[in-house]
C-alpha cells in the first residue's frame, strides 16, 4: 500500500514527521513517499500544486497532508497561494465526503467551553459533503430583481442544487463510515422549506435500504444545531450538505475547544481518500517545535480505518493517544495546570512508546 506524505509549510513539516514515525512502528509495510505542497511546492517548483505532487497524491492508495498556508506566501497572487493546493487536491481526486469527528477526551473535558457533564466523551462524526450545494449552484451573481417589492433594484442570487448522484455516494459515505460507529445516523436537512432537501431526505431514505443495520433519523438543521450544544452526545454520525456542513462542523469543533486534537478526512467514491488535522499551518508557532501533532497522528489513523481497511491498528494508534493524555502529557493548546508540558517532539515519542 502507498501513502503519498505531503507535509506542507507553516507547521505541517514538524506535525507530520511525528505521524510518519508512528506509522513506522506499527509494523506494516507501507510505502511512503513524500513531496512538497503549498509553500513548500511554491518553493520548490514555483507552483503550490506541483505536476509531481498531484501525480503521487494520484497513484497512492491514501493521501498524509499537513498543513499549508505561512503568512510569508500572503503576497503572491491568488493562483500561487498555498491554499490553492488543497483545492486542486479536493477536485483532481474527487473528493467529495467531508468526515470531521469531533471528540473530546475525558482527560481534557475543562478544554470545552460548555460543562464538562455535557461533552466529557463526546465522539461524534459529521460528514459534510463537499462538492454541490449552494456553493457550487449555477446560475449565480447580482442582477436587477426581477418582482416584488424590490423590484428594478440589484440582487444578489446563488442556487441551491444536489444531483439524485451526488446525493447517493454522499450517503454511501456516511452509512458506511455508521457502520464502523455505533450504527446510528442522523441525516439533517431543511427539508420544510427547501425543495432540494426535501429530495435529499427522500434520497437518504433510499439509500438506507441497503443499510439495514444502520439506525436512521432525519432532524432539521435549527434543530441539529440546539440539539449540537445541548446534548452533543446524542449523536453518532451526522451528514449533511455543503452549506449546512460548513456550518455544523465547526459548531461541533469547536466544543471540544482543541483545534490540536480534531483529525479529517476527505474521501472518493472507493475510499481513496486525504487525511488532515482540521487545523491550519499555525504560522505563529512554525519552527518552535510546539505544535500538537495529535491531530496528524489520528489523522492516520483515520486513514488506516477509512481508507487502508486496518481498523486494528487504527484502534492501536486511537488507544496510544489517549494512553499518553492519561499520563498526564500536554502540547501547549491542550495545557492546564497539574498537567507535563511537552513539545511536539516528545508528543510524537510518547504515542511511539505507548504503542510498543
Ligand atoms: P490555524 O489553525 O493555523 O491556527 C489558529 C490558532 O491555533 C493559532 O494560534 C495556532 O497557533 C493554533 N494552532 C493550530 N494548530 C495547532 C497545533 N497543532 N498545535 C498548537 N496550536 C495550534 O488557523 P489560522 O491562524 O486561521 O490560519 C493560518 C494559516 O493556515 C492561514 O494561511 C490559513 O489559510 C491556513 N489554513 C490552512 C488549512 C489547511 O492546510 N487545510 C486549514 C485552515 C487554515
Ligand atoms: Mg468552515
Amino acid at each position: 500500500m502507498k501513502i503519498a506524505i505531503l507535509p506542507g509549510d507553516g507547521i505541517g513539516p514538524e506535525i507530520v514527521a511525528q505521524a510518519v514515525k508512528v506509522l513506522n512502528v506499527l509494523g506494516e509495510s507501507f510505502e511512503m513517499e513524500t513531496a512538497p505542497v503549498g509553500g513548500a511546492g511554491y518553493e520548490a517548483s514555483g507552483h503550490p500544486l506541483p505536476d509531481a505532487t498531484l501525480k503521487l497524491a494520484k497513484e497512492a492508495d491514501a493521501v498524509l497532508f499537513g498543513a499549508v498556508g505561512d503568512w510569508k506566501y500572503d503576497t503572491l497572487e491568488r493562483p500561487l497561494r498555498p491554499e490553492q493546493a488543497i483545492l486542486g487536491l479536493r477536485k483532481n481526486l474527487g473528493l467529495f465526503g467531508n468526515l470531521r469527528p469531533a471528540i473530546l477526551y475525558p482527560e481534557l473535558a475543562n478544554a470545552s467551553t460548555l460543562k464538562p457533564e455535557i461533552v466529557s466523551g463526546l465522539d461524534i462524526l459529521i460528514v459534510r459533503e463537499l462538492t454541490g450545494d449552494i456553493y457550487f449552484g449555477q446560475p449565480r451573481g447580482v442582477r436587477e430583481c426581477p418582482d416584488g417589492p424590490f423590484k428594478g433594484q440589484r440582487e444578489g442570487f446563488d442556487t441551491m442544487r444536489y444531483a439524485e448522484g451526488e446525493i447517493r455516494r454522499i450517503a454511501h459515505v456516511a452509512f458506511q463510515a455508521a457502520q464502523k460507529r455505533d450504527k446510528r445516523l442522523t441525516s439533517v436537512d431543511k427539508a420544510n422549506v427547501l425543495e432540494t432537501f426535501q429530495f435529499w431526505k427522500d434520497i437518504v431514505t433510499d439509500v438506507h435500504k441497503e443499510y439495514p443495520d444502520v439506525a436512521l433519523d432525519h432532524m432539521y438543521v435549527d434543530n441539529a444545531a440546539m440539539q449540537l450544544v445541548r446534548a452533543p452526545k446524542k449523536f453518532d454520525v451526522i451528514v449533511t450538505g455543503n452549506m449546512f456542513g460548513d456550518i455544523l462542523s465547526d459548531a461541533a469543533a469547536m466544543l471540544t475547544g482543541s483545534i490540536g486534537m480534531l483529525p479529517s478526512a476527505s474521501l472518493d467514491a472507493n475510499n481513496k481518500g486525504l487525511y488532515e488535522p482540521s487545523h491550519g499551518s499555525a504560522p505563529d508557532i512554525a519552527g518552535k517545535g510546539i505544535a500538537n501533532p495529535l491531530a496528524t497522528i489520528l489523522s492516520a489513523a483515520m486513514m488506516l480505518r477509512y481508507s487502508l481497511n486496518k481498523q486494528e491498528q487504527a484502534n492501536r494508534i486511537e488507544n496510544a493517544v489517549k494512553k499518553v493524555l492519561a499520563q498526564g502529557l500536554r502540547t501547549v493548546d491542550i495545557y492546564e495546570e497539574g498537567t507535563t508540558k511537552v513539545g511536539t517532539e516528545e508528543m510524537g515519542n510518547a504515542v511511539v512508546k505507548a504503542l510498543a
